[in-house]
C-alpha cells in the first residue's frame, strides 16, 4: 500500500487563482500508472486545494469555524469552498482515468468530521471497499464538519497521515513544487534527510503558509509518523520521473523524514 499526496502547488499554479497545471497533472498520471503498473501496488491518493480551495476557504475563513454572528456567510463559503475543492477534484480524476487508472472520486466531507481540527471520525472501510475491488481512490483536503467549531479545513496532508497509519503504508509520498526541504530559502541547499536531530537547524520561512499551516507543521507531522514508523518522502513532481521513483520506492532526489 503506497499513500501519494499530490500537493496543491504542484497541480495548480498559486499565483493564479483556480488555475489547474493540466499538464503537470496529466504528465502524473502517466507516471503513477506506470508505478502501479510496474510495482503491484495498490495506491491512495490525495490532492491538496492549491488555488482552487485555499483561495475560497481563505476569503470566508472557513478554518476559523462557525461564529455565532458569521453563520450564514461560513454557509456560504462552505458551499463555494466544497465546489472549488469538487471541480479540482474532478480534473485530477478525469486525468487519472485517461491514462488507464480506475481512479474513483472519494468526497472527503462524507467519509470525515474533526473535533477541534483533528480526525474525530473517518469511514476509512469505503476506502478499504474500493481498493479491495481495484479501484484507486481519490481524496482531497476539504471542507470538513467540526464537532467544536461546526466547520474547518481537514489538509490533504493530514488525510494522507491518517490512511497512511490506517492501512499501514509501506511508503508515503508528498508530490510538491520544489525539490524538498532546503536548508533555508537563502542558500536553497536540500535537506535529504529529516530526523528529530537536524529538524531544528532547518530556517522555515513564515510565508511557507496558507490556510492549512506551514512547511515546519507539516514536517513535525511527518516526524511523528516516522516516530510510529512510516517514513516519508517529499519530491518535486515538477520534475519528470520523480514521483514515479518515489512510488517505485527507487531512489529519487528529495527530503526523506525519519527517524535517526
Ligand atoms: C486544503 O488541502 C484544502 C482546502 C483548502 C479546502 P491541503 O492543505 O492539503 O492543500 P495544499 O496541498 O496545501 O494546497
Amino acid at each position: 500500500m503506497i499513500v501519494l499526496k499530490l500537493g496543491g502547488s504542484l497541480i495548480t499554479d498559486k499565483s493564479k487563482d483556480f488555475f489547474p497545471r493540466k499538464d503537470v497533472i496529466k504528465r502524473l498520471a502517466r507516471e503513477i500508472k506506470e508505478a502501479i503498473k510496474e510495482s503491484g501496488e495498490k495506491v491512495i491518493i490525495v490532492h491538496g486545494g492549491g488555488s482552487f480551495g485555499h483561495v475560497v476557504a481563505k476569503k470566508y475563513g472557513i478554518k476559523e469555524g462557525i461564529k455565532s454572528h458569521d453563520a450564514e456567510y461560513k454557509a456560504e463559503g462552505i458551499a463555494k469552498t466544497r465546489i472549488a475543492m469538487h471541480v479540482l477534484n474532478e480534473i485530477v480524476t478525469d486525468a487519472l482515468i485517461g491514462a488507464g487508472i480506475n481512479a474513483v472520486s472519494v468526497q472527503t466531507s462524507c467519509l470525515a468530521m474533526c473535533m477541534n481540527d483533528e480526525i474525530y471520525v473517518f469511514n476509512s472501510e469505503f476506502i478499504r471497499k474500493f481498493l479491495e475491488i481495484g479501484l484507486i481512490p481519490v481524496l482531497y483536503g476539504d471542507v470538513v464538519l467540526d464537532m467544536k467549531k461546526g466547520v474547518t479545513i481537514l489538509s490533504g496532508d493530514d488525510i494522507a497521515c491518517y490512511l497512511a497509519r490506517i492501512f499501514k503504508a509501506k511508503r508515503i509520498v508528498f508530490a510538491i513544487d520544489k525539490d524538498g526541504v532546503f536548508e533555508s530559502m537563502e542558500n536553497k541547499r536540500l535537506v535529504e534527510v529529516i530526523t528529530k536531530e537536524n529538524f531544528e537547524k532547518i530556517e522555515f520561512k513564515d510565508s511557507e503558509h496558507d490556510v492549512t499551516g506551514s512547511l515546519k507543521a507539516k514536517i513535525e507531522k511527518l516526524l511523528k509518523l516516522a516516530e510510529d514508523g512510516y517514513e516519508s518522502i517529499i519530491v518535486n513532481g515538477l520534475v519528470e520521473g520523480r514521483v514515479k521513483k518515489a512510488v517505485l520506492g527507487e531512489k529519487v532526489t528529495g527530503t526523506l523524514i525519519k527517524v535517526p
